[in-house]
């Protein structure tokens, strides 16, 4: 039966062809593809990808059209189970579907700024570069990854910040740059240098608690972008809350200012089921 149009981008999934295939590390696949709603995406937004007959999973946009000279957006993938694994054997000229873009992404604000992404956190975040350019920001990215060669999109990010931003690597096994969490390394960057107007930030949960933790050490503002389980992704049954807010329509990027009061923050999210589990 078919869809109402009414529920439009965020309701019908429409079906995409996959125009090009990158491999970033091992472990980690961008998929390329034209979509008009994608092309316009606020940068930090997600789509639901659904891999028909496998499932329907969130994933951040790396790369939205209306930034790039072939105007084609984009999802990177890490492979870490069956959906994810589907996007990896998918082929160039192969199908997907893509609801979206949804959810609030990241506000650019003028100044001196830093994101830090851990693992994959990159991707949504990288997208926020062309729009604080525009904005004569001075940005100092900060990527984190378990091993050198685990380190996705670097080159993409470099390529983005040549002229006015700087690079900085770490891995927790010290085989490029700072040894140690993408946190750590901004900690010492800012025990050393602390004027920032914004701190952006997306990764795993513990790394985001550290992030608003040095935000309030040193009274920057911060930008977080969080995960949780997301189903209907359209605000309707609730796997996503965290405190009174639902990620799918509410974030997935919040203020320190709202996380801050919020008792499940680094704490708990709920499991497929609805289960509250410890992140
Ligand atoms: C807003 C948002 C943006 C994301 N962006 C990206 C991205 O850019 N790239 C990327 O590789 N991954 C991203 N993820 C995570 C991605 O959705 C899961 O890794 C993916 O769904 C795994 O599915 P799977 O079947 O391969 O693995 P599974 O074996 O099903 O699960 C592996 C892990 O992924 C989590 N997961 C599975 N399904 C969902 C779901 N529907 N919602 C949330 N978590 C889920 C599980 O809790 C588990 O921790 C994002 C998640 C959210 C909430
Ligand atoms: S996923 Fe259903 S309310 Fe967010």
């Amino acid at each position: 039966m078919p869809l109402p149009l009414s529920l439009g981008p965020k309701g019908r999934p429409r079906m995409v062809k996959i125009e090009k295939a990158k491999a970033e590390t091992p472990q980690v696949r961008t998929l390329f593809f034209m979509d008009e709603a994608c092309g316009r995406a606020e940068p930090g937004q997600f789509v639901m990808v659904w891999i028909p007959g496998v499932d329907e999973v969130p994933m951040s946009l790396s790369y939205i059209g209306s930034f790039e000279p072939d105007g084609l957006s984009a999802v990177t993938v890490r492979r870490v189970g069956e959906a994810s694994e589907a996007l990896h054997r998918l082929e160039v000229g192969g199908l997907l579907g893509v609801r979206g873009p949804l959810g609030r992404g990241f506000k650019p604000v003028e100044g001196r700024v830093m994101l830090v992404g851990g693992g994959l956190g990159i991707a949504p975040m990288k997208t926020l570069l062309p729009k604080l350019r525009r904005l004569n920001c001075e940005a100092t990215v900060v990527m984190g990854a378990t091993t050198a060669s685990e380190m996705a999109l670097a080159g993409e990010v470099e390529r983005l910040l040549s002229g006015w931003g700087r690079l900085l690597k770490a891995t927790d096994d010290g085989t490029l740059g700072f040894k140690g969490t993408a946190a750590q390394l901004a900690a010492e960057i800012l025990k050393e240098d602390s004027g920032y107007s914004q701190l952006y930030a997306c990764g795993p949960e513990p790394m985001l608690v550290k992030i608003l933790e040095l935000s309030f050490k040193y009274g920057i503002q911060a930008q977080l972008s969080l995960e949780r389980y997301i189903k209907c992704g359209m605000g309707i049954c609730g796997s996503c809350t965290v405190g009174p807010y639902r990620i799918c329509v509410d974030g997935p990027v919040f203020t320190g200012q709202t996380l801050k009061d919020l008792p499940e923050f680094g704490k708990t999210r709920r499991d497929p089921s609805g289960r509250s589990i410890p992140v």
